[in-house]
């Protein structure tokens, strides 16, 4: 039997971080060293965090945070989302559609966002379609989370799903996060 937990980044205590951070270093320690609260590996913070657990033990965890980003010539309202991760042990089991379901509900109601953001490796482009998200084939411009400074311009992948408006609603152009992505 699965919990699923949303908190804002206020709510989210002490032992919370204790396991995102054991989560997280399960993954990435390797390749990216220990997982920090404050920092994360650089990306933008999460403002809600979507947390999945199993008599006690966290299995998977998402967090959203929202932006007024450009679209073209137009000014759009997202929930970007980041840190989705779920336990090796459980993975293919629905943990992660729950976790991003969770967020994409809370995002089309007390936390609301136009559209879902997310960019992702090419490999888990068809795990997010399968959570309803879709596909941009759109130039996009963020900050690198290296140096939180130089300007990245790149094809994705660029993910988004609806938020209280359908993917059909997103505008046209180039997208420019105006920041960091999530
Ligand atoms: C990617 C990840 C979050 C998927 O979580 P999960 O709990 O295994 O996903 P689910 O079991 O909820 O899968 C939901 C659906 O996506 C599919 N899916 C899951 N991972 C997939 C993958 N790597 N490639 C293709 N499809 C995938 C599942 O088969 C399932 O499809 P269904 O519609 O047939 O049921 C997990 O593998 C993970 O934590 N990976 C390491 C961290 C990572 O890469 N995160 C993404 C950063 S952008």
């Amino acid at each position: 039997m699965i919990s699923l937990d949303l908190r804002w980044t206020t709510e989210l205590t002490n032992y919370d971080y204790e396991d995102l951070a054991a989560l997280f270093d399960s993954e990435y320690e390797e390749g990216w060293g220990k997982w920090s609260p404050k920092t994360g590996y650089g990306y933008a913070r999460g403002e809600l965090h979507a947390l999945a657990r199993s008599r006690g033990q966290l299995l998977g965890y998402a967090a959203t945070a929202r932006r007024f980003i450009g679209v073209g010539r137009k000014e759009v309202l997202i929930a970007g989302t980041g840190g989705v991760i779920t336990r090796k042990d459980s993975r293919g089991t629905g943990v992660g559609r729950q976790v991003l379901a969770a967020l994409q509900e809370a995002n089309r109601e007390f936390a609301p966002a136009d559209f879902g953001f997310l960019g992702c490796r090419e490999a888990v482009v068809p795990f997010y379609e399968a959570c309803g998200y879709a596909r941009l084939h759109k130039l996009t411009k963020d900050v690198s989370p290296q140096d939180a400074m130089t300007v990245i311009r790149s094809n994705g992948p660029t993910m988004i799903c609806a938020g209280t408006k359908p993917i059909s609603s997103w505008p046209d152009g180039t997208i420019d996060l105006r920041g960091l992505p999530w």
